[in-house]
């Protein structure tokens, strides 16, 4: 199966059918990512929900939908949606909003599409679990990185050919972890959660599922390095990589196969190292190899209005709202995004809250 989905984007207005659906939250990140995106999808909003009236109506008059509430049972009581979208933030407690918000939005019959983290617990995703097989309701999390044709490449990458199996695989990502006696807390833990979700999604989506890791902790910055091992008996490195510096590149994915390996750096640049030779060691004068062993380089040109070289397209927000309004419309299950890769991303998030540094543990 294909992970890098190579199709053409419909306009909201041409699709034939769309998705009768709600929306609670109308922040910052919503208004930047996710209501641009409705632009390609078939979804007709009815109805948005803040707590903020104010910005509720300014969104429902900005993004085409037909009323504003503040209640958001209210809102799914009127509107009795298909899919309900969830871009809110956390409790003063540190819990997740979305979560209680997409039981809800469970119980009125929808499905759910929701902003990472999905939850602060595996027990609330277990909860989650349980009320969307009674419902028969999907829930998706919309793990981005995980749609980001550059990392579908990847996917593609593993297991092809030419490059073989995963065999091992280094994500580098800047994100502080709290010291042992904050972890508790889960205000205190609230930016690692926000971001685990990240490189977590690119590990899952790429590694399979973590059988054991360890990590070690830098005091200064909070950065970790942690070693993986993966069920399918590769390994990896997670570097969270928090003090490097702001004008830097955020993040890199390295994978290596059996005698292939490739890079994105950037999220947009993509080098595949294919199969070759190592020219012959103390005697080649040239390090060029024959075009079929050269390395495949991909990186979008920023010259034309196009879709693919539009932060909606290249860091994934539409397609990862396509993958649930195909199933949704085709009456087939999501295969990303979904409540069991949520499970598994906050295995990793619990392992940084208990284990000590240097300890090795199964996840
Ligand atoms: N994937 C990404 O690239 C990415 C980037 C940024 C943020 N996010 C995620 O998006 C989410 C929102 O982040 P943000 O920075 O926009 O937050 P925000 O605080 O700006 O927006 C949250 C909004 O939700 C509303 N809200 C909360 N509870 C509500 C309820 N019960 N009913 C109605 N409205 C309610 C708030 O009033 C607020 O307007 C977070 O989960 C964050 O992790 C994801």
């Amino acid at each position: 199966m294909s992970h890098h989905v190579q199709r053409e984007i419909r306009y909201n207005f041409e699709f034939d059918h769309r998705i009768r659906a709600c929306f609670i939250g109308a922040g910052g990140h919503a208004y930047r990512n996710v209501y641009p995106a409705l632009r390609y999808a078939p979804v007709e909003l009815s109805g948005i929900c803040d707590l903020d009236i104010g910005r509720a109506e300014k969104f429902a008059k900005l993004f085409g939908a037909g009323k504003a509430y503040t209640d958001h049972r209210e809102m799914l009581e009127q509107e009795k949606p298909e899919l309900v979208f969830l871009v809110t933030a956390y409790h003063p407690d540190g819990r997740v909003q979305a979560t209680d918000l997409a039981l809800d939005a469970l119980a009125s019959g929808a499905h759910v599409w929701m902003e990472k983290p999905t939850a602060a617990s595996l027990e609330d995703i277990e909860r989650l679990q349980a009320a969307s097989a009674a419902a028969g309701r999907m829930v998706m999390t919309g793990l981005k990185k995980t749609f980001f044709p550059t990392i579908e490449k990847l996917r593609d990458l593993i297991g092809s050919p030419g490059f073989g199996r995963l065999t091992s695989i280094n994500v580098r990502y800047p994100q502080s972890l709290p010291g042992q006696e904050d972890r508790a807390d889960l205000v205190k833990m609230q930016s690692f959660l926000d971001h685990i979700y990240h490189p977590g999604a690119i590990l899952h989506f790429l590694g399979g599922e973590i059988e054991r890791a360890g990590y070690e902790w830098e005091a200064l910055t909070g950065a970790t390095i942690t070693s993986l091992r993966f069920h399918s008996g590769a390994i990896g490195t997670l570097h969270l990589a928090a003090g490097q510096s702001g004008s830097s590149i955020f993040e890199r994915v390295e994978i290596i196969g059996e005698g292939a390996n490739a890079i994105v750096e950037n999220g947009s640049r993509l080098t595949y190292f294919r199969k070759a030779d190592l020219p012959s060691y103390g005697r080649a004068a040239s390090f060029i190899q024959p075009d079929e062993n050269a390395a495949l380089f991909y990186e979008p040109e920023h010259s034309l209005g196009q879709l693919y070289n539009n932060n909606l397209f290249y860091l994934g927000y539409v397609p990862e709202i396509l993958h649930l309004t195909d199933a949704i419309l085709s009456g087939t299950p999501i295969s990303r995004g979904t409540l069991e890769i949520a499970r598994e991303i906050m295995k990793l998030f619990e392992f940084y809250r208990r284990t000590d540094a240097g300890v090795t543990t199964n996840l």
